[in-house]
């Protein structure tokens, strides 16, 4: 949710900036807008849509100091008045979190003379320094903050301070140094090739920040230290996609994502502490959002069979609310590629207050949701710069497959290994991905169908396609076609079917032949040859994918669901990697 960037140095700060904002475009791309300091004065530039747009503008920011966003848009639509940096005289600030409480100091400054000119929560913050401000940066935005409710991470600049503050709660932010100098951020992501090392901001820290110096406060102004570790990971942006697209990029890394995921686990030194504790469960809950929750149906059937207590999947937007009963013998596990969902963290937070004991399972090892938990499970899926979950899921899938077979753990690691090898095979695949996104991309809605872990799958291609495609589409049981969703089937409408389990495949069958007999268009994907020979020249299309154990087969159909999506969007003219309104990491609630 938004990106910023801030950097003090001995280099042409815009350059830098624009650079780290590509970087961070994958966090929201409603508008972007950089302010650099140079000879006493500062110049903002900023321009709706990508920040490609800001380009032509730099050679007007002069100066080796200043702060860059990249917005998705929560107060106001994503016009050029709305656009951060936004300004106050001889301040300039950029914003990423929700004011809660800006409604009423906006009236409250209005009433003092203050104008403004956008309709953010963000513009109070501004407002708010420059009244603040009395020859200390740091000082002025910790009495900033002290005035917020919400959540925020913020950079700050003042026309006579050669250097940048930032603050934070709920937003992350990272400090960086560098041969070039200093450097803030949003994720680790901005700052490779630009920092060597970086400290992660606590809750309620401020920096002070210029080209030489990094200062380090806690919320009562104390300094701190906060320890440095060297900068890790791929560069995000443009230079480190190296494929068409991060998703197709991203989906022909699932295989490696299982095989580094399995080495860690296998490595994991609280593997045994992790298994009593599962064990004495009185009940697991399991909790996430999006592609991450839907990773939780999985897991959840997968410990249950193993744990024997009661495991619940809830949507961590739904648990905060109304969360389910814990106890201290209950294990929560929290999932999030980023770490830093805000609906997941409350989930977890909650969870863990009612007694939970908390696991996290993430892949992104510094993130919030590691600081606040008992135990913390990685995913090994590199930077997932892609909007839509791709590799991550799958990564998480993998956690839950290792996680539910403690007895068995070297022969599941044998066979997500062997598993691996398909989803290789299949990433290689393009014609019948083509064939089905094209079914999709010429359909009104498209409903996947299936049983038991094929539903679970379901749900998330339904998910995958809707988000990068636009187009309406539902997962569901294959049972419960009958009790309703039946009557939307026609020509326009498409079922794509997952079959993958021969226990359950002919029940799958006869929803296959309730749609025929509706005229509905259907594409069988299926990991059972008989299925494919049965149904292949009645369907639409019918994709038989590599044959794996029935109750690993989730890699292999979600990896071709995925690629289906991909195609599909492409067929569409849509950009995959950003699809609208959306953004990668949901740090507001
Ligand atoms: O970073 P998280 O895993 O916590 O993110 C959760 C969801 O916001 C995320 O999975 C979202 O649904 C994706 N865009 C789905 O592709």
């Amino acid at each position: 949710m938004c990106g910023i960037i801030a950097y003090a140095g001995s280099e042409r700060a815009a350059g830098i900036l624009y650079e780290g904002l590509k970087k961070l475009e994958y966090r929201g791309y409603d508008s972007a807008g950089l302010s650099t300091l140079g000879g006493g004065r500062i110049t903002t530039v900023k321009r709706v849509g990508r920040v490609e747009n800001l380009a032509p503008l730099l050679k007007d920011a002069e100066g080796c100091c200043g702060i860059g966003h990249t917005r998705w848009a929560t107060h106001g639509e994503a016009g050029s008045a709305n656009a951060h940096p936004h300004e106050y005289g001889p301040f300039s600030i950029v914003h990423n979190g929700m004011i809660e409480n800006y409604a009423e100091l906006r009236a409250e400054l209005v009433a003092l003379g203050d104008a403004f000119f956008s309709q953010t929560d963000s513009e109070v913050i501004v407002h708010l320094l420059g009244r603040e401000y009395s020859g200390d940066l740091a000082a002025a935005l910790h009495a900033v903050t002290g005035r917020l409710k919400g959540c925020w991470a913020i950079a700050a600049l003042y026309a006579s301070f050669n250097g940048f503050a930032v603050a934070r709660r709920g937003s992350p932010v990272l400090l960086g140094r560098g041969r070039r100098g200093n450097f803030a951020a949003s994720d680790m992501s901005a700052l490779v090739g630009f920092a060597e090392s970086c400290c992660v901001l606590e809750e309620d820290d401020i920096a002070l920040v210029t080209a030489e110096e990094i200062a380090v406060f806690d919320g009562a102004m104390r300094p701190v230290e906060r320890p440095f570790r060297p900068v890790e990971g791929e560069a995000g942006g443009e230079d480190g996609k190296g494929c068409a697209h991060y998703m197709l990029k991203e989906i022909g890394q699932n295989a490696r994502t299982m095989r580094a995921t399995c080495a860690a686990l296998a490595s994991f030194s609280r593997s045994e502490e992790l298994t009593a504790r599962l064990r004495s469960a009185d009940k697991i809950v399991l909790t996430g959002c999006g592609t991450a929750y839907n990773a939780c149906l999985i897991g959840a059937r997968l410990l249950e069979w193993e744990y024997g207590c009661p495991v619940r999947a809830c949507i961590a937007g739904e648990a905060r609310c109304d969360p389910p009963r814990v106890t201290r013998r209950t294990v929560c596990i929290a999932v999030s590629q980023s770490g830093e969902t805000a609906d997941t963290l409350r989930a977890a937070l909650t969870l863990r207050e009612g007694g939970a004991y908390l696991v996290s399972v993430t892949n992104v090892g510094y993130s919030a949701i590691t600081r606040v938990s008992d135990m913390v499970l990685p995913v090994c899926a590199g930077p997932e710069v892609c909007v839509a979950a791709t590799k991550s899921y799958i990564g998480q899938l993998a956690v839950f497959h290792l996680i539910s077979s403690p007895r068995t753990a070297a022969s599941r690691r044998a066979l997500l290994s062997s598993v691996a090898d398909r989803v290789e095979e299949l990433t290689a695949e393009g014609e019948y991905a083509r064939t089905i996104a094209r079914l999709c991309a010429d359909s009104r809605a498209v409903f996947f169908i299936g049983r038991g872990a094929d539903y679970d799958v379901a749900v998330e291609a339904s998910l995958k396609l809707r988000e990068v495609s636009y187009i309406f589409s539902a997962g569901m049981p294959a049972s419960e076609l009958k009790h309703g969703t039946l009557a939307l089937v026609d020509p326009t409408v498409l079922s794509v079917v997952i079959i993958s389990d021969g226990g359950t495949a002919e029940k799958c069958v006869n929803a296959v032949e309730q749609i025929l007999s509706r005229r509905g268009k259907v594409a069988v994907v299926t990991t059972l040859p008989r299925i494919a020979e049965s149904l292949g020249g009645r369907v639409d299309a019918c994709w038989l994918l590599p044959c794996v154990p029935a109750h690993a087969s989730a890699f292999v159909t979600a990896t071709a669901l995925q690629l289906v999506a991909y195609r599909a969007a492409l067929l569409l003219g849509l950009d995959p990697d950003k699809p609208r309104n959306l953004a990668k990491s949901v740090t507001v609630e």
